[in-house]
């Protein structure tokens, strides 16, 4: 804060408390008039013959009035508010702050989810993926921190993968997944709209089609596997079955990442995709990042059931 703001804010302060306590204090009175009293005092204020007596504050509201002061002063002697005063210290301990309470207190829960964590940390993950207690932890870090992704039931939503079954873009193993959590993941799926041109795309779209089985026009994927074998087998493997190591998806199973109706492919195919798994290093702390891997590898466990 600046020397400026510091001032203007004590100024204020000050002024508004010393102002307040001469209104209260100059306004005292001490004698209570009553009815019984002859010179009775009123206010000159007068409805319907109603007047009003010139009484001062009741004694206990004065006091209390007074109280809300010497409130104000201690407050301002022990919490920053004066200024860029920051307010008392004790010997060890250093001035009280907002953060400073925040941090406590998140020190404190940590201290707790980390005795809470801390029982699966060093079991291995496939272990941890078998006991319920783990996985019902496990469940309520996803729903707070995947399921806007990869939805509730970890079942993925177009562009964002199903965590349930058995179709891995980077691998399913524990290490695999829990490296995805760390980490995060970027899949580079060039353009082809520009090289192969419209036709291109439609051709190798045929192919994509044929390869997972579904409806396709013959003759073009013909024409499409030969581009295929020049432009796509790089990632997607001779046989188009994929490469969990650049996480280029199996085209042979119907399983789709961004949909397998002719149009989407072939839109895949023109503009490329860019999938992002946002790396959670960062977000989260090892132990949670632990108990995630294993529910999600008891997503697709429960698969095989
Ligand atoms: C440089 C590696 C690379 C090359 C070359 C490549 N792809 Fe891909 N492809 C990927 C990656 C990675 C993804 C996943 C994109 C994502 O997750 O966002 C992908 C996704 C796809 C998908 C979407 C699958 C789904 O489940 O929705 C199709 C279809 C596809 N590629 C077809 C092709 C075709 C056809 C070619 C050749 C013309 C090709 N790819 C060339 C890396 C590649
Ligand atoms: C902002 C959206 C987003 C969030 C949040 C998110 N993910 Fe993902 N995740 C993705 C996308 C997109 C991919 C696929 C990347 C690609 O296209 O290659 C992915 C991929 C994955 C994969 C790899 C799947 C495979 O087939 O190999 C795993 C595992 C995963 N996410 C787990 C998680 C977990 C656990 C969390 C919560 C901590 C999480 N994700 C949060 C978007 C998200």
């Amino acid at each position: 804060m600046s020397t400026f703001w510091s001032l203007w804010i004590i100024i204020l302060t000050t002024t508004n408390l010393v102002l307040l306590l001469w209104v209260l204090l100059a306004n005292r009175k001490v004698a209570v008039v009553g009815e019984e009293n002859k010179d009775v005092k009123t206010t000159g204020h007068e409805y319907d013959g109603i007047e009003e007596y010139d009484n001062p504050l009741p004694r206990w509201w004065f006091y209390m009035f007074l109280l809300t002061f010497i409130f104000a002063v201690g407050y301002l002697i022990i919490y920053p508010g004066y200024g860029s005063y920051e307010g008392l210290k004790f010997k060890d301990s250093p001035a009280w702050t907002s953060v400073g309470e925040l941090r406590g207190d998140q020190a404190k829960a940590e201290q707790v989810y980390a005795e809470t964590y801390g029982v699966y940390s060093k079991m291995p993950i496939e272990e941890v993926a078998r006991n319920p207690d783990a996985l019902k932890m496990g469940f309520r870090l996803f729903s707070n921190n995947c399921a806007v992704c990869h939805g509730a039931d970890g079942g993925g939503n177009p562009g964002f993968p199903n965590l349930t079954d058995k179709d891995w873009l980077y691998g399913g193993t524990a290490d695999k997944i829990h490296e995805t959590i760390v980490s995060g993941r970027k899949a580079a799926m060039p353009a082809w709209g520009s090289i192969m041109g419209e036709e291109g795309v439609v051709d190798v779209t045929e192919y994509v089609l044929q390869l997972s089985g579904s409806e396709h026009d013959a003759a073009k994927a013909e024409a499409g596997a030969k581009l295929f074998a020049a432009n796509c087998v790089a990632c997607h493997a001779a046989d188009g079955k994929g490469n969990q190591l650049v996480g280029a998806p199996n085209l042979t199973d119907n399983i789709w990442l961004y949909g397998g109706e002719p149009a989407t492919i072939r839109q895949t195919v023109r503009d490329g995709r860019n999938g992002v798994m946002p790396a959670q290093q960062e977000l989260l702390k090892e132990d949670r990042i632990h108990l995630l891997a294993a529910y999600v590898y008891s997503l697709s466990l429960e698969e095989s059931n």
